[in-house]
C-alpha cells in the first residue's frame, strides 16, 4: 500500500529518535560481527511515534525477515504457535500491543524467548499431555504504548529496551519533506514547519495532515505548496496552532467547566465526553502531560495554571 511504500526502510532514511537509532545500530553490528540473533527488544511510548517502522528496519538492517502480529490477536495458544512455527532462523517476530497478551500466553513466551522452544500442553487433568516444539532463534520485537502494564517477568527477557520520545518540530519538518518528495510535491520549509508545529509531537499525525493538505492542493490544482495553502487547510482541519484537535479541546473544557479544574478521574472524565478511557489514556494523554496542561495527581486529573491561561479560562476573582 501507499502506507507502506512511505515508510524508510533503512536507518540511514529514519529521521529522529537519535538516542534510540544510535544505539540500536549498535547492538544490531555487534550482533551481525557475533553472527549471532538479535537480542529481544521491547519499543514502548505513544502511538505514531514509529514502532511499526523500527521493526521492520531492525529486520531489514539484520538482513531477515518478520513476521507481524498483535496482542489482542493471539487469543489461544495454538495461535502463538501458528505464527512461531512459520519462523525462518534469525527472523524478527514483531508482537505490537505486546502489553495486551493474556497471562496464559505470555507464559508460553518466556520458554520461546528464552529457549527458543515452546511447550504446548493439550487435554486436560490426568488426560493432560504436552509436546515440546523446538523454534530457531529469533528476534521478539515488542511494542507498546504503556511498558508499565508488561508484567515483570516478560519486560525481565527482554535484552533491549528503548523509549521512543515525541519528535523536535525540526524533525518533523523534515519527515514532512521527505513525505512530500515521496508524493512528488514542492513544499516550502515554512510549510512544512507549519504542519510540523501542529503534529504534536508525532509523524503518523504529521504525515496525515499532509495527505489532507494535499487533498487541497489537488483541488486548487496546483502541486506546490506554501504556507498559505498549508495554514488555510489546517485551519479548515480545526487543527489548532498547538496541534490540539476537537478532543483535546473537549477533554480540557471538561475540566474546567464541569469538574472545577479537576482533581477528576479518568473514568469519570471519559464518561462526561463520550470517549473511552483507555483512549484517552494512551492517545490524548500523553501529549497534554508532556506539554504541561495536564497533571497526574494521586486525586485524578488537574488542569495545569498554564492550560487555563493559554485556554483563556481565569478565575473570576472579585
Ligand atoms: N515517516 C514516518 N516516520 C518517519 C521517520 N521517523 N523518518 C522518516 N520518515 C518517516
Amino acid at each position: 500500500s501507499e502506507e507502506w511504500s512511505l515508510r524508510p526502510q533503512r536507518f540511514e532514511q529514519y529521521i529522529g529518535q537519535e538516542k534510540a537509532k544510535g544505539n540500536l545500530s549498535v547492538f544490531i553490528q555487534a550482533a551481525k560481527l557475533r553472527s549471532e540473533t538479535l537480542d529481544h527488544v521491547l519499543l514502548y511510548g505513544p502511538p505514531g511515534l514509529g514502532k511499526t517502522t523500527l521493526a521492520q528496519i531492525i529486520a531489514n538492517e539484520m538482513g531477515v525477515g518478520i513476521k507481524t502480529t498483535a496482542g489482542p490477536a493471539i487469543e489461544r495458544p495454538g495461535d502463538l504457535a501458528a505464527i512461531l512455527s512459520t519462523l525462518e532462523p534469525g527472523d524478527v517476530l514483531f508482537i505490537d500491543e505486546i502489553h495486551r497478551l493474556s497471562r496464559t500466553i505470555e507464559e508460553i513466551l518466556y520458554p520461546a524467548m528464552e529457549d527458543y522452544c515452546l511447550d504446548i500442553v493439550y487435554g486436560q487433568g490426568e488426560m493432560a499431555r504436552s509436546v515440546r516444539i523446538d523454534l530457531p532463534p529469533f528476534t521478539l520485537v515488542g511494542a507498546t504504548t504503556r511498558a508499565g502494564m508488561l508484567s515483570a517477568p516478560l519486560r525481565d527477557r527482554f535484552g533491549v529496551t528503548l523509549k521512543l520520545e515525541y519528535y523536535e518540530a525540526h524533525e518533523l519538518a523534515a519527515i514532512v519533506s521527505r513525505t512530500a518528495q515521496l508524493f512528488r510535491l514542492s513544499i516550502s520549509p515554512e510549510a512544512s514547519g507549519a504542519i510540523a508545529k501542529r503534529s504534536r509531537g508525532t509523524p503518523r499525525i504529521a504525515n496525515r495532515l499532509l495527505r489532507r493538505v494535499r487533498d487541497f492542493a489537488q483541488v486548487a490544482g496546483t502541486k506546490e505548496i506554501d504556507p498559505v495553502l498549508a495554514s488555510d487547510a489546517l485551519d479548515r482541519l480545526h487543527v489548532d496552532a498547538l496541534g490540539l484537535d476537537e478532543v483535546d479541546h473537549r477533554l480540557l473544557r471538561a475540566m474546567v467547566e464541569r469538574f472545577g479544574g479537576g482533581p477528576v478521574g479518568l473514568e469519570t472524565l471519559a464518561a462526561t465526553i463520550g470517549e473511552d478511557a483507555q483512549t484517552i489514556e494512551d492517545v490524548y494523554e500523553p501529549y497534554l502531560l508532556q506539554q504541561g496542561f495536564l497533571q497526574r495527581t494521586p486525586r485524578g486529573r488537574m488542569i495545569t495554571q498554564f492550560a487555563k491561561s493559554h485556554f483563556g479560562y481565569e478565575e473570576e476573582e472579585e
